[in-house]
């Protein structure tokens, strides 16, 4: 039996920590996950003792979670020091030492810091002697959970994974991005490549658009302006989480499900990415930010009234962009990606939408001559048959629907709209588990699929920085939409030359 491992949490006392994190460990530890068991080392620079520390992560944990927590509390203790002080990550390594296994326990140093602070606590932890492992060692292990954003543009992103691997092996870095801990988001991997009929399909022969959505209603809650604003929807959300669904979404199958293999393809399909020209920039690319209006009823405030936004800010709060993939699978599809906070409802979609038959034989009215039914077709004024299209809806509702159509009953050949739908809660009659709960048991068992490699981030923001290159240069004017609105009348351009238009969830 190995011993049990270790988890340091720095940043113990931040929000991620005591929301995320540490009801995430005790629902693990509530299922005997991983068998061996762990303790956990919160340590922040907060002078508290492991009892207040307890009390405040019990304060912090759901009621649902109350029991789970019982379990792991005893393995809970408390580390005051600044990963950045020489003399406190020593007391770090002599606390760990100490606890039951000591230095042959497996360690997991999950960074929960800010970015800034990232480099150098790699690099006291190191100095501390606290990183040396051995690949393939299956119990003196120790890895690194850092959280994003991994750098702010490319050139930070390449700094900071040179700086990780100046004392980190890459098999020992573990890049987390919690979408992928979403059991929707690996099922687009299970649905794809189990399912032999879609694959086959699953090209420009056959899809004639894809979009991808995720709305929030949410704005700036709970002080999160001051980061927010230094970073915006481009970098918050599309660079990362988003690229991640497209990658997964268009990546081809990889020859196993382990993380070189599901990785390396995940990296090819990023880096043939293409963002708009510059010239294209201003038709494809709609960046905006919100103005004051009304969620659900509610009045909220505009972003440049939200507590914390300076004043003249021009960060966005919404991103829409139209791009291509230059591969042989996918040249020439129209890819959207749309994200935006202060939206009406709050859902990530993904649609595959295919390619129409290339004649109409149906829905045709009752004596019209050839010529005139294929010319109110082309016009408009007679409903083209719509397009099949595969919804993924990843959250918070967690279905899978085809639509197609089927014959109207009656004695004309009208067709009419239909959908087959799969939803999870009804088939499987449970919850989901949270995505923090599936990444950390990964990380503790040292499976990596789910996390990022350096280069996969490296891809992700040369797209971005394309894009936030042509802002800089005025390419795209910064527009603005009602909160509790769909966005800017602009973004239904980038539908151009296909059908359909944004999905509303
Ligand atoms: C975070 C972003 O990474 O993801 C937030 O920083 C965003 O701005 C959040 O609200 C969304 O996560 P989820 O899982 O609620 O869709």
């Amino acid at each position: 039996m190995h011993s049990p491992s270790q988890i340091i949490i720095f940043g113990a006392t931040g929000d991620l920590a005591l929301r995320k994190l540490i009801p995430a460990l005790a629902s693990l530890a509530a299922k005997n996950q991983p068998a061996n068991g762990f303790q956990v080392v919160g340590m922040s620079r907060a002078d508290k003792s492991t009892d207040a520390y307890r009390a405040e992560v019990r304060a912090a944990m759901t009621p649902d979670l109350l029991e789970a927590w019982s379990k792991i509390e005893p393995n809970v203790t408390y580390c005051r020091g600044d990963v950045n002080q020489a003399a406190d990550v020593k007391r770090l390594s002599e606390h760990l030492d100490a606890l039951p296994g000591g230095k042959r326990c497996g360690r997991l140093f999950y960074l929960s810091l800010k970015p800034a602070l990232f480099s150098d606590a790699i690099t006291r932890l190191a100095e501390a002697g606290l990183l040396e492992a051995r690949e393939g060692d299956e119990e003196v292990w120790r890895r690194v959970v850092i959280e994003k954003p991994f750098g702010h543009d490319l050139k930070s992103a390449v700094e900071l994974n040179q700086h990780l691997h100046r004392h980190l092996r890459e098999f020992q870095i573990y890049r987390i991005d919690h979408y992928l801990g979403k059991e929707t988001v690996q099922n687009i991997l299970g649905f794809r490549f189990h399912n032999a009929i879609f694959e086959p399909l699953w090209n420009r022969q056959h899809v004639e658009v894809i979009q991808i959505t995720v709305a929030e209603e949410l704005g700036m809650e709970r002080g999160r302006a001051a980061y927010y604003d230094e970073t915006g929807a481009l970098s918050d959300m599309m660079q990362n989480h988003m690229l991640q669904v497209l990658a997964m979404v268009t990546m081809e199958p990889p020859s196993s499900l382990d993380a070189k293999s599901v990785r390396a393809q995940k990296v090819a399909v990023l880096e043939a990415l293409r963002p708009p020209s510059r010239k294209a920039m201003a038709r494809e690319c709609v960046r905006a930010r919100y103005s004051a209006g009304t969620i659900k009823g509610q009045p909220v405030p505009g972003y440049l009234q939200e507590e914390g936004v300076p004043p003249g800010s021009t960060t966005e709060s919404y991103v829409a962009v139209r791009c291509e993939i230059d591969t042989w699978r996918w040249a020439g599809v129209p890819i959207l990606l749309r994200h935006g906070k202060r939206m009406p409802s709050r859902f990530t979609e993904v649609q595959v939408q295919f390619r129409t038959p290339p004649i109409q034989l149906f829905n045709r009215p009752e004596g019209i001559s050839d010529d005139d039914f294929r010319e109110k077709l082309r016009s408009g004024e007679l409903c083209q048959m719509r397009p099949n299209v595969l919804s993924l809806s990843l959250q918070p509702r967690e279905r899978i629907g085809l639509s197609f159509g089927v014959k109207r009953p009656g004695p004309s050949m009208v067709m009419a709209p239909a959908t087959l739908n799969f939803d999870y809660q009804d088939t499987f009659k449970s919850q989901s588990p949270a995505a923090y709960e599936r990444l950390l048991l990964d990380a503790l068992l040292g499976d990596a699929t789910l996390f990022l490699r350096g280069d996969e981030v490296e891809a992700s923001w040369h797209f971005a920085d394309a894009l936030h290159d042509a802002w800089k240069d005025g390419a795209t004017p910064l527009r603005e939409y009602e909160a509790g609105t769909w966005g800017p009348e602009e973004s239904h351009d980038l539908f151009h030359g296909c059908e359909g238009g944004w999905t509303r969830g």
